[in-house]
């Protein structure tokens, strides 16, 4: 494969997003920007670009061999990805084991509060309106998705969740909640897009609960680095 970068079509808030030769394609270049509260709070995590790379790729892997269909083609570099082209659902999707975060807020459920069943929530993509929750009505009225492919991603999002609470117990992390995005193929398919890493999951340590994502740079508990690459360390057993 010989995908090289053409023009950028996007800047995002933590990555790139680049046009390549194949039209088929496209180059994600990961930053180590970080923000929070809708891009209201700014900074940066040295090394993160390349820690979210390698894990959000990782997870792509282990999930296409698992059945979830992916983005995910092929890593060029410390922080690029080629990726399939999709046209993205405007839709966050949230899975929550546990309960933190906005969750803990909205419902005054204390944080670390193990939910009886996994749940999920639909937000608009629209940082101009603070990422709205929405549910299955107001997206299939406004035509978000449809209601096939809402019932697709509904499906994939849980087995993703039974997937990762899997792999990250073993490596004594609870996986307490995370975002996914899911984009459509050319041919109408709905696969996951976007990026899986400490930026859009809450990982707890299993005996202390010490979080190890990006609530330490929300919340300026320190060490944020530190705790990416921690899970750096934990999942393939060495530094960056
Ligand atoms: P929340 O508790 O703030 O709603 O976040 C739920 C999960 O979604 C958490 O793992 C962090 C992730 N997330 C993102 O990936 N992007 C976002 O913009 C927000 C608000 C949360």
């Amino acid at each position: 494969m010989n995908i090289q970068k053409t023009e950028q079509l996007y800047e995002g808030k933590a990555k790139k997003v680049f046009a390549t030769n194949d039209p088929a394609y496209y180059i994600v270049s990961y930053k180590d920007d970080a923000t929070a509260f809708d891009g209201l709070k700014k900074g940066t995590i040295a090394g993160k670009g390349a820690i979210n790379n390698r894990v959000t790729n990782y997870m792509m892997a282990m999930l296409e061999k698992k059945g979830i269909p992916t983005h995910f083609v092929e890593e060029l570099s410390e922080r690029e990805t080629v990726v399939r082209k999709v046209q993205i659902v405007p839709l966050e999707v949230i899975i929550r084991n546990i309960a933190a975060g906005s969750f803990s807020k909205r419902f005054g459920v204390p944080e670390g509060v193990v939910l009886k069943r996994p749940t999920i929530e639909f937000c608009l993509k629209d940082d101009d309106l603070h990422d709205p929750m929405v549910n299955e009505y107001h997206i299939l009225a406004c035509e978000w998705a449809t209601e096939e492919e809402l019932k697709t991603i509904t499906d994939m999002a849980f087995r993703i969740n039974a997937i990762m609470k899997e792999f990250f117990l073993k490596l004594n992390i609870e996986l307490v909640d995370f975002k996914l995005e899911f984009g459509r193929t050319p041919d109408g398919k709905v696969i996951l897009a976007d990026e899986i890493s400490p930026d859009t999951c809450r990982f707890w340590d299993a005996k202390t609960h010490e979080k190890l994502d990006k609530d330490r740079f929300r919340r300026d508990l320190g060490h944020v680095e530190e705790a990416y690459q921690e899970i750096l360390h934990r999942m393939f057993g060495e530094k960056a």
